[in-house]
């Protein structure tokens, strides 16, 4: 069928913002860190991004619960939240919620025999304990983690671990993520990629553009 994606056998989800809602922490504590929570939570992740990729151009690897934590504080500091929150921020980061249209495509793809695999800057512990919270650790084949490579996403070597692992080509892997970045590294490694644009974002203005893009990962059962 012509919007279908042919040939696909392995799909790689991104794990923070698509498959994990990254804003869920700061959401569940909003009264007591006030207005400001989401313009905060959006302070967390740009710095914590940004920490990933520089810590990658400065050959100078921590690993992302390292990252995560130095973003937190810039984060609480610039918007002069209570350091008092701190461990509850990182402990609800722990536990970030699961979108709900998640387990109904894991089960669409296993019943269709796609193996499915989680591709994540989060360490090892932070992917089984995110998939354990959300009962959904049995519907992923692995968890793989860029702590294998020791360099953050968007280096090829990263990507790469997916075609290894499942001896594949990289246009046998569908890769879906919400940040727009991570679409166009997974595009220049040669992925067919789904951007899944859930806030009806712009994508970026970097050569590559999505295979297709889908709100939810709902709609991904139409495309495979
Ligand atoms: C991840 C971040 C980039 O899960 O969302 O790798």
């Amino acid at each position: 069928m012509k919007n279908k994606i042919s040939n696909i056998k392995v799909c790689a989800f991104d794990a923070y913002g698509t498959c994990f809602d990254i804003n869920s922490a700061a959401k569940l504590i909003k009264n007591k860190i006030g207005k400001s929570w989401l313009e905060f939570s959006h302070t967390w992740r740009t710095t914590q991004l940004e920490y990933t990729w520089l810590r990658s151009l400065m050959r100078n690897h921590k690993d992302f619960w390292q990252v995560t934590k130095s973003s937190l504080d810039y984060a609480m500091k610039k918007h002069a939240i209570k350091t008092k929150y701190r461990n509850e921020l990182l402990q609800l980061y722990k536990k970030l919620e699961v979108y709900p249209d998640l387990k109904n495509t894991l089960e669409y793809l296993q019943n269709k025999k796609i193996k499915c695999c989680i591709l994540s800057n989060g360490t090892p512990k932070l992917l089984r304990q995110l998939t354990k919270n959300a009962k959904i650790g049995n519907l992923f084949d692995s968890l793989i983690s860029i702590e294998e490579v020791k360099i953050y996403k968007p280096d090829p070597k990263v990507y790469n671990l997916v075609t290894k692992k499942y001896t594949c080509k990289p246009k046998q892997v569908c890769f879906l993520s919400s940040n727009s970045w991570d679409i166009v590294g997974s595009r220049s490694f040669g992925f067919q990629s789904v951007w899944v644009n859930r806030l009806n974002n712009n994508f970026d203005n970097l050569d590559f553009k999505p295979k297709k893009t889908i709100r939810d990962l709902k709609e991904l059962t139409n495309l495979l």
